[in-house]
């Protein structure tokens, strides 16, 4: 799941992040109505998943799609994700949101509520902040199999819900929602969106039998995991906040930079303080593109 990012276009959203009833009509840097039928939003975004709707061959491409991930996850992706992948359930369903939400529940405290799809940034923070992880209803065309431009149901079941019942990074999520509502405030998203996409998104970590992804971009990427972790194409850097928050990012190709963290222990620590006076440095430095390249990098 990631948070509707515009700043280009006029948007129908109400700018505290309620759901006016208007279907937002921009996100990323596309002009393409977000996919979803925002009609059936309660005002905080959220939906029923309406399980019953999906059909045989809607299940079929999940379970696809699953296998093909699932098979190739051994070396690539980290140990805390692996051995929480079980908990999504058999794979031959899309699985029922109510049934997982009362496992991450007793395991980390964390719920999965269904969204229409891409949410305005604000009431994306509301819900993290309250441990609730919005997971998209709809699942992808079959001809977008290997492929899809906005997140769909499995991107952020498979991607995101297994490492929410780790403790250390269901907290870590937790603190970004609440970080997410002050940034907002002090109008600091972007430096904040960062964080998110090279962390959660795309983030690497650094383990004792090598490199593994913890990021659920990559997770779910039936190209980009083995990529990220094995190619010698991109770089990868050691995880620094403020240079992570000046660092742009792509959104339509591979990264051309990882960031990689040496635990989620440094990394929930290395987020924890207050981060104004962080925003108001970093907001009087260069920004960086996103193959960039520092004397101060430590290469991995
Ligand atoms: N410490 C951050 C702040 O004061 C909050 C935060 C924590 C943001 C974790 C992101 C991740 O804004
Ligand atoms: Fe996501």
């Amino acid at each position: 799941m990631a948070a509707l990012i515009d700043t280009t276009t006029e948007t129908a959203i109400d700018p505290r992040g309620v759901n006016s009833g208007v279907t937002p009509v921009t996100y990323g840097h596309g002009e393409r109505p977000p996919r979803g039928d925002y009609a059936q939003a309660r005002a905080d975004y959220t939906c029923e998943q309406d399980w019953a709707a999906y059909s045989a061959a809607d299940h079929d491409l999940y379970r696809r799609l699953y296998e093909r991930q699932a098979a190739q996850l051994r070396g690539l992706a980290c140990d805390e994700f692996v051995d929480a992948i079980g908990q999504l359930g058999s794979p031959a369903h899309i699985p029922r949101f109510d049934a997982l939400s009362e496992k991450l529940q007793r395991a980390t405290g964390w719920q999965v509520v269904a969204v229409p799809g891409l949410i305005p940034e604000e009431a994306f923070f509301s819900l993290l902040s309250r441990r609730r992880f919005p997971v998209t209803g709809w699942i992808r065309k079959p001809e977008e199999f290997d492929y899809v431009v906005e997140p769909d149901v499995f991107h952020d079941l498979f991607g995101h819900v297994p490492l929410l019942f780790n403790p250390m990074f269901a907290d870590y999520m937790q603190a970004y929602g609440a970080g997410g509502l002050k940034a907002s405030r002090l109008g600091s998203c972007e430096h904040l969106a960062r964080l998110y996409w090279y962390t959660v998104e795309f983030g690497l970590i650094d383990t004792p039998t090598g490199l593994r992804a913890y990021g659920a971009g990559i997770l779910s990427s039936a190209g980009e995991l083995r990529h990220s972790v094995t190619s010698r194409e991109p770089q990868r850097l050691g995880f620094d906040l403020e240079r992570i928050m000046r660092t742009r990012y792509k959104i339509d190709s591979y990264q051309p930079t990882y960031f990689v963290i040496d635990s989620f222990k440094q990394l929930f620590d290395a987020t924890a303080p207050d981060f104004e006076p962080i925003y108001q440095r970093v907001a009087g430095l260069q920004e960086l593109a996103a193959e960039e390249r520092l004397p101060t990098d430590r290469v991995f």
